[in-house]
């Protein structure tokens, strides 16, 4: 995404690349939307890609690749031990964070997975800015629990903060004060904060974290899965970092940080992840981790094409103009869904434009799951797949009881270079419609629901027929038109 001025005055997202491999969609007929959500028990999860036209789910391994990273691929080096691939990547991984040492993952939540078995002790506490669902899911697993130290403004969902994703360091000292420093395993730092509308942390916040946590002898660990956006947060937002490149900024962060942890499927634009640090001795206690749950040490768990393409990708974040493809095509979607009147996240982050269902179907209570009931409308209404987060994404506590989330949100996410601004049109079109017959949306309850991260494969089921009279009120209309 580049920089350029329009004649005309308007502020248009203008790509700095071009469409050379294309996939046919499917936009199915309303008809066929309604009984594929009613297939899928009304949890965008559980549809068939076949019946979705717009796949905005998630941006996690679906980021468009480059011509570069597909060349990479094919020189890949398979070998079960010490394969040159593995090498080209710790190399990448050393020039970029500077950190010594190199563990590879399959993907994000196995970095989360060895690192809160090797310091989650039953009984500690890890302060964060913000939990994760499958983070906080291997805490919990481990006997430890999250406490969040977000900044008041973090859940002011029409804000005009930089950095909504900052930590407070007040209460994280008033929080390590309480429970005294031994309890706490790690405090842990997500860049791009997603479960809050992906919300950066300024470079000058980490800074003061990693003060604190030296006072008390603390490990800061780093969530870097989507550095990308924060990164181009900081370069835009952030007065003291203007003049830094992008290469200088992650150095900055990386500094500051003990273990840096990774998904691959976000951060670097193909499948995997990993685990790095300069600490000699983290690293011997993390390794032992590797073979027994991912695989050998020069692969963990990846096949060695994505690692290839990994070292490309995170060599390709570090250009200015590739990260801000994203953040951009977001903000131009929040803005126009705001001239609609349409309750959105500001101001906007990245990884995707949120809406907030709270406001979208005010009618409805937070235990009929708005967001989740917003993102089976939004599919009947257009054939887009966007992303539950809110209640369903939490878990019930462990009286049995619903946790109700801060904020209920449909994310409708932006995987990098792959949308045209055509299709961004035709989402701000049918959310806009949506919105017109918002009334018209009714409430979820599970029917079949698991104990662990429900949202990924619980069932539910629509409180009345509102659904039916929603694709019927389509067709009414829209005619015969997909
Ligand atoms: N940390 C953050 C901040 C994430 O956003 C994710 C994944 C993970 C860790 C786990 O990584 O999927 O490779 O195991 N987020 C995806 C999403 C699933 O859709 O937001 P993973």
């Amino acid at each position: 995404m580049s920089n350029v001025k329009f004649h005309s005055g308007e502020s248009i997202p203008l790509e700095m690349h071009k469409v050379r491999i294309v996939q046919k969609l499917n936009l199915p007929p309303i008809e066929r939307r309604l009984e594929a959500i009613t297939e899928a028990g009304s949890n965008t999860f559980l549809l068939k890609n076949s019946d979705v036209f717009m796949d905005m789910l998630t941006d996690s391994g679906v980021n468009a690749m480059s011509d570069k990273q597909q060349a990479a691929m094919m020189q890949a080096d398979d070998s079960y031990a010490g394969s040159e691939t593995f090498f080209r990547l710790e190399s990448k991984i050393k020039e970029i964070f500077g950190k010594e040492f190199f563990l590879p993952a399959h993907q994000g939540r196995a970095c989360e997975n060895i690192l809160a078995q090797a310091f989650v002790k039953p009984g500690t506490i890890v302060p964060m800015n913000y939990h994760f669902t499958t983070t906080k899911a291997h805490i919990v697993l481990n006997g430890g629990s999250v406490e969040e130290i977000f900044i008041d403004e973090a859940l002011n969902l029409n804000s005009e903060h930089p950095f909504k994703g900052n930590m407070d360091i007040n209460k994280l000292v008033d929080t390590i004060n309480t429970h005294g420093a031994e309890k706490i395993a790690f405090v842990r730092l997500e860049s791009g904060t997603n479960l809050i509308g992906g919300q950066p942390h300024s470079l000058e916040n980490m800074k003061e974290v990693r003060k604190v946590c030296d006072k008390f002898d603390l490990k800061l660990i780093l969530d870097a899965s989507l550095l990308a956006d924060n990164l181009h947060f900081i370069k835009v937002r952030e007065e003291a970092c203007k003049d830094m490149s992008i290469r200088e900024i992650t150095r900055a962060i990386s500094d500051q940080a003990d273990v840096i942890y990774f998904s691959a499927r976000k951060l670097g634009c193909a499948r995997g992840g990993g685990i790095c640090t300069s600490d000699e001795e983290i690293y011997m206690k993390l390794r032992e981790f590797i073979p027994l749950l991912e695989g050998f040490l020069t692969y963990g768990g990846m096949s060695v094409r994505e690692m290839e393409a990994i070292t490309v990708g995170l060599d390709e974040t570090m250009e200015e103009d590739m990260i801000n493809q994203g953040p951009q095509f977001i903000e131009f979607m929040v803005e126009e869904l705001q001239k609609k009147g349409i309750p959105v996240v500001t101001p906007a982050g990245g990884l995707g434009c949120h809406i907030n269902a709270m406001e979208f179907v005010d009618h409805l209570p937070q235990s009929q799951y708005p967001a989740g009931a917003l993102a089976a409308a939004l599919y009947i209404a257009s054939g887009i797949r966007g992303m539950e987060r809110g209640t369903m994404s939490e878990q019930r506590n462990e009286n049995g009881n619903e946790e109700m989330a801060h904020m209920e949100l449909l994310r409708l996410a932006l995987p990098r270079r792959v949308f045209t601004l055509s299709q961004a049109k035709y989402v701000i079109d049918r959310v806009s419609w949506l919105y017109e017959n918002r009334k018209l949306i009714g409430g979820l309850n599970f029917v079949d629901e698991p104990k662990i991260l429900r949202f990924f494969f619980g069932k539910l089921e629509p409180v009345s027929d509102w659904q039916t009279k929603l694709a019927a009120k389509f067709k009414e209309d829209f005619g015969d038109s997909l």
